[in-house]
């Protein structure tokens, strides 16, 4: 794996802590994610449960809808960290809104003893997508 930069470094120390406030009573999984704007801000989210399963809101969603309210629209990376020995890369409709925000993005995923780095592009080849120019 490419080595991390400090700022990815940061990133994902950020999508650590946001996995403390995990709401997962259901899986057990805490995990959390913190995504880094093109103007150099950060928000961070965390899974959130229901007793209705499906309701589940996955960290990496919850963070990037977070800085969509704060009106970024553009991201540089996205740190996903997950408190156990298992491996999380982002679910497949995690993938989906990570390239909607950002066709370059990089992801880094990693849990309590290993790190990975790779970019949406790898994760999700041939993305679906609407053309917004010419609606
Ligand atoms: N989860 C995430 O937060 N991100 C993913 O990309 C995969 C799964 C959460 C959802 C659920 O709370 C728990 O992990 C187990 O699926």
């Amino acid at each position: 794996m490419e080595e991390l930069s400090q700022q990815e470094l940061e990133l994902l120390k950020l999508a650590r802590q946001a996995a403390q406030n995990a709401y997962s009573p259901y899986s057990g999984y805490k995990v959390g994610s913190a995504v880094l704007a093109t103007d150099g801000r950060v928000f961070s989210g965390c899974n959130v449960e229901n007793a209705s399963y499906s309701l589940t809101l996955c960290a990496e969603r919850n963070a990037i809808f977070s800085a969509v309210a704060a009106g970024c629209r553009s991201f540089e990376a996205i740190a996903i960290y997950v408190d156990s020995e298992d491996v999380f890369p982002p679910c497949g409709a995690c993938r989906q809104v990570i390239h909607e925000f950002g066709e370059t993005m990089v992801v880094i995923y990693a849990n309590r003893s290993s790190i990975h780095k790779t970019d949406i592009s790898e994760l999700l080849p041939g993305a679906f997508k609407l053309d917004t120019e010419t609606k």
